[in-house]
């Protein structure tokens, strides 16, 4: 059994067929996903889907990039959102200097805010973060995210780096990434990343693994990266299965 941490099934290119999908999911081997929230709309969906799917769960946040859409008044309603019984994280919620919008000073402010949430809900945060290395983990020790804990979500940084979210008791996500050739740099992390600490996510619709590569992700391709971390471990894949579900459970709080 797969546990997907981290999928985005609220987008629209699973209008034509969400439903077929997401049924085929736990017959496929994938027992839990967690459906995270990008935008106000998209944590709507994501309620949605968590009351239709007794397997699926949410996480409600606001992506960095979408932090120009917050306000007192919707932030209070994040807020409320967050008491549902299964919404399991605050996220995703971050510093993204690759879109770099809106400015910097915005995404930082809304970023404290979310992580002062999760620490006044007692949730764990999924953290995105991307060419913010420095930023995401000063703002991270500053609000005492070890007190918090999560994961980082679709982790693209050095092993050096990963050592930084490991020590304040982080969880790392890996994906589709993990299987491109160009993934040398995330292949080097993982081979340094203790298993126990591991969790997959697809990330869908985006980041599908080779062999699909460009094409809408779903969780279904999870074997791919199970695959290749095994590969990395030298581990059977049942195992990197069995541990990740294991992780999982722990990073969302779940039994
Ligand atoms: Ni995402």
């Amino acid at each position: 059994m797969i546990f997907e941490t981290h999928a985005h099934y609220d987008d629209d290119a699973f209008d034509e067929d969400r439903e077929l999908l997401l049924e085929q999911l736990p017959k496929q081997g994938i027992g839990r996903v967690v459906n995270i929230g990008a935008s106000l709309k998209s944590c709507q969906k994501t309620l949605d889907l968590m009351e239709k799917y007794d397997y699926i769960y949410g996480a409600i946040g606001v992506h960095p990039n979408e932090t120009g859409e917050l306000n007192e008044e919707n932030f209070a309603w994040l807020k409320k959102q967050c008491e549902h019984k299964k919404c399991v994280a605050v996220g995703e919620i971050g510093l993204d200097y690759y879109w770099d919008e809106p400015e910097r000073q915005v995404q930082k402010e809304w970023f404290r805010r979310q992580l002062r949430l999760a620490k006044e809900m007692d949730l764990p945060v999924v953290i995105h973060s991307r060419d913010a290395a420095q930023d995401t983990i000063q703002i991270m020790k500053e609000e005492h995210a070890e007190e918090i804990g999560g994961v980082v979500h679709c982790f693209a940084y050095t092993k050096e780096t990963a050592q930084i979210f490991l020590d304040m008791g982080f969880y790392i996500g890996v994906g589709g990434v993990i299987t491109f050739k160009n993934g040398k740099k995330l292949k080097e992390a993982v081979e340094d990343i203790p298993l126990e600490r591991i969790v997959l996510e697809t990330d869908s619709p985006y980041l599908s693994p080779e062999p699909y590569r460009g094409k809408r992700n779903s969780s279904l391709n999870l074997p791919f990266v199970v695959e290749q971390i095994a590969s990395i471990k030298n581990v059977t894949p049942e195992e990197v299965e069995r541990v990740t579900y294991e992780n999982a459970l722990k990073l969302y709080r779940l039994s």
